[in-house]
């Protein structure tokens, strides 16, 4: 273990922190905060997305996953089976369109021996393997017409027969589909049967665009440049330089998730630790913001660097939580707005009280009494506000963070 991952192991550090601030900030959204710790983004539209996927989960319905490539389906598909009453049984995910027809056929529903050249011995298939657990059929799309409908057979009947085999068995299994192209047209097209979209859409989630997640974009920066640091081996994790942050928080991230993951990891590697610079930016993202209005980042840089050139105790990860707050009310003209997607006020403004209050006590060295005059507040609110929010807990993590030797 490195010496970063020893003080941030797994990242949990700024995770724990993040989640503990909001989950203060937001009660009774925790079962969904502590139900999905893998997946990153508490915005106002993957909360809800979170839980109607938890409500998802405790049934037995088929799911139909849809949302642009790179949004997290296989992320969602795998923690549906997680919190499913099936998590004791087999997960198995298998691509569609990654596998030739006759092979995707062999391996759904197994195969007796000799059934065709080649098959040497039985075979139980995943529908077999995952008895009483779950299959994704990821990039549905791509399934041939002629397993489209097999498949349906198996869902309308709860049962299937192994190629060359003579006796049904049982398929007690629950379907996870996921596509990133558009069904209903592929339908319109005859590329995909209706009344198998009918049996797969019975529990439809569509996973939104990052561009449409308001403050994730920063939550996810975060979390991978951590994780990129640790997985290169850096003793301290990079930062981005406040330039480069307003890019990729502006950027339109066409790729989502898997995209921004990318994106950090190669500047984390370009950068070989330190500061990473507009420089270590990819070409289209460097060409989409020439492309773009001009920002005139002056009234945002304000707000954005204020805590930086205040601070006795700058903190790279802190400073990328702050702009999540901020960035998720301030446009490219810098002016706070309310987005399309709206806001949860509530949530809003406690992360950004727990914020200050966090920077407060970190700058008087934890001293309540300066913290508390720094803010306006008297002792006593401030003493009671840290112990609703856990601050003390969080704080002292960071503290610990930060007093390492480099
Ligand atoms: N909210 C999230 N928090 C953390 N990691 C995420 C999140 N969403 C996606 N990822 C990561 O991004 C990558 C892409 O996600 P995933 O494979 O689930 O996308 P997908 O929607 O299935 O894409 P495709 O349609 O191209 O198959 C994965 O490495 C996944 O772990
Ligand atoms: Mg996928």
């Amino acid at each position: 273990m490195n010496e970063l991952s020893a003080r941030v192991p797994g990242m949990q550090g700024f995770d724990a922190r993040a989640m503990l601030l909001e989950d203060a900030a937001a009660p009774t959204r925790t079962s969904v905060f502590e139900a999905f710790p893998e997946i990153i983004g508490r915005s106002p539209v993957m909360v809800d997305t979170l839980e109607a996927v938890l409500k998802i989960a405790k049934s037995n319905g088929a799911v139909l996953l849809l949302g642009e490539s790179g949004t997290g389906k296989e992320l969602i598909a795998s923690a549906i089976h997680r919190l499913s009453q099936r998590a004791v049984n087999r997960y198995i995910a298998i691509n569609c369109g990654a596998i030739p027809e006759d092979l995707l056929e062999a391996e759904l529903f197994g195969y007796e021996k000799g059934a065709f050249t080649g098959a040497d011995r039985k075979r139980l298939g995943y529908f077999g393997e995952a008895h009483r657990g779950t299959i994704f059929l990821d990039e549905i799309g791509d399934m041939p017409l002629r397993l489209q409908v097999k498949l349906l057979r198996v869902l309308q009947e709860k049962r299937y027969s192994p190629l060359g085999g003579n006796h049904p068995l049982e398929a007690d299994v629950r379907i996870i589909a996921a596509t990133n192209v558009d069904l209903v047209r592929a339908v319109q097209n005859g590329k995909f049967r209706e009344d198998l979209f009918y049996r797969l859409n019975v529990l439809p989630v569509f996973m939104a665009p990052l561009r449409e997640r308001g403050g994730d974009i920063m939550s996810l920066l975060s979390h991978f440049l951590v994780k990129a640091s640790i997985d290169h081996g850096m003793d301290e994790p990079c930062q981005f330089s406040n330039d480069a942050l307003k890019i990729l928080h502006n950027y339109r991230w066409p790729g989502n998730v898997r995209e921004l993951q990318n994106v950090v990891e190669r500047a984390v590697v370009l950068s070989g630790g330190g500061m990473i610079g507009v420089s270590q930016l990819p070409r289209e993202i460097l060409d989409s913001h020439q492309l773009a209005q001009p920002s005139p980042a002056a009234e945002f840089a304000v707000l954005d660097s204020s805590s930086q050139t205040t601070s006795n105790m700058p903190s790279p990860l802190f400073e990328t939580f702050d702009a999540t707050s901020l960035m998720a009310i301030t446009g490219s003209e810098g002016k706070v707005s309310l987005p399309h997607e709206g806001v949860d006020l509530q949530v809003l403004m406690e992360m950004i009280e727990n914020t200050l209050i966090i920077q407060a006590l970190e700058r008087t060295g934890n001293n309540k009494n300066q913290a508390a005059k720094l803010l306006g507040l008297n002792r006593t609110t401030l003493v009671e506000r840290l112990k609703k929010r856990k601050i003390g807990f969080v704080n002292g993590t960071m503290a610990e963070f930060k007093k390492q030797p480099t």
